[in-house]
């Protein structure tokens, strides 16, 4: 990790390139299941997405607006533009953090066609005025234009045709609750089984021409996070490894020489994951501690540490969170290979990332 000697870190150092390179974002795409029939796990939230665009089709009617919430990695985009898909209408994509003023939500809600899917992605990151903005056009199909500035101004109300808002978002208690509240459905993903990682791997070598062994699979899929974007990584970087090292075909040794080169651990952790056990440890004598004091001493934004590190951690029963701060249980302990202290609580009992799995609102 980036912590020195003398216990200064280096912040510039980041651990985790969340946007992912350039190359990476191509064979994603490649990758990305066209429909839902063809998206492995998730059985709770393919059953009930299935069920929304079945009923809509029968109706003729764009269906309710759909929330996809989860950690990164998990699907949210792929299922957006599977329910585009399954719905055989165009989708629009944009983001969050693109729409700083109403004005560019307006935009792209007067130029949607009837029956067109909207994906939001990192739909919490928008700004205020187009959060409220958006509220309104989603529950009442209709937009404001406000023309002119001032006291002059006026707001000229505009009609929209029907469409279908799909928001992802890895933090879904940042939506304020009016704009929560439009969505019909909510999809919770949650981390995948190694079984369900082993099926997409095994497509995915097919897919990619990677002559692979069942053995080697199994060890990518026990060690990628319960997460489908870090295991089609690690797919590519052990074929690497296949390829130079070894005989060209991704078996249990390759996989487990590359996932060492790679720093991924035998529980599948990560250096950063490490990286916050270590300084939860070692220098928060377990904590608790608070997540910006801790994002400090791994180098990461406390967002990353929030979203990307922590709810694998939490639900693998290595962190705990209180109402103090992040602790470390006794497994953590365990892991780094240190004596726990007495107070440490054991692991924790996996429970789900939030209560809002497959709820229905709205
Ligand atoms: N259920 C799944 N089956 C197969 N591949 C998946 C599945 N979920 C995600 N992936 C793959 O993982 C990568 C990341 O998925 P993505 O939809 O971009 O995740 P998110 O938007 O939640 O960050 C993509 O390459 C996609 O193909
Ligand atoms: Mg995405």
């Amino acid at each position: 990790m980036e912590v020195e000697q003398d216990g200064s870190y280096d912040a510039t150092a980041r651990i985790v390139d969340p946007g992912g390179d350039a190359e990476e974002r191509r064979v994603e795409a490649a990758l990305r299941p066209k429909r839902l029939a063809d998206f492995p796990g998730q059985p709770r939230v393919r059953d009930q997405l299935g069920l929304l665009l079945e009923a809509a089709r029968r109706r003729q009617r764009p269906p309710d607006h759909v929330l996809l919430s989860g950690p990164p990695g998990l699907g949210k985009t792929s299922l957006a533009m599977i329910i585009a898909a399954e719905l055989e209408q165009p989708i629009r994509i944009t983001s969050g953090p693109a729409i700083q003023h109403a004005g560019d939500l307006a935009a792209i809600l007067s130029s949607l066609a009837e029956g067109e899917v909207l994906f939001l992605d990192e739909i919490h990151r928008m700004a205020r005025p187009a959060e409220e903005m958006l509220y309104l056009a989603m529950e009442d199909f209709r937009v404001d234009v406000v023309v002119g500035k001032g006291p002059g101004a006026t707001a000229i109300p505009l009609e929209l045709p029907p469409f279908t808002v799909v928001g992802a978002t890895t933090r879904s208690g940042l939506l304020p609750a009016p704009l929560r509240d439009r969505f019909g459905f909510t999809g919770h993903l949650d981390f995948y089984s190694a079984d369900d990682l082993a099926q997409i791997l095994t497509r995915n070598s097919t897919l990619l021409g990677i002559d692979s062994t069942q053995q080697g699979i199994t060890e990518i899929a026990g060690r990628s996070r319960g997460t489908p974007r870090i295991a089609n990584r690690l797919l590519r970087r052990v074929r690497d490894y296949a390829q130079v090292h070894g005989t060209g075909v991704l078996d249990r040794d390759s996989a487990r020489a590359a996932l060492a080169l790679f720093d991924v651990d035998e529980s599948g952790l990560d250096r950063l994951d490490r990286a916050v056990l270590e300084a939860l440890c070692r220098r928060f004598g377990g904590g608790p501690v608070g997540l910006s004091t801790l994002a400090v001493a791994v180098g990461e934004e406390p967002d990353t540490v929030e979203t990307v590190a922590e709810p694998y951690l939490v639900r693998e029963g290595y962190l705990v969170r209180t109402p103090r701060g992040r602790a470390a249980s006794a497994q953590a302990w365990e892991h780094l290979g240190l004596a726990a202290p007495q107070t440490a609580v054991p692991g924790a009992i996996p429970l789900p990332l939030d209560d809002e799995s497959g709820r229905f609102g709205g």
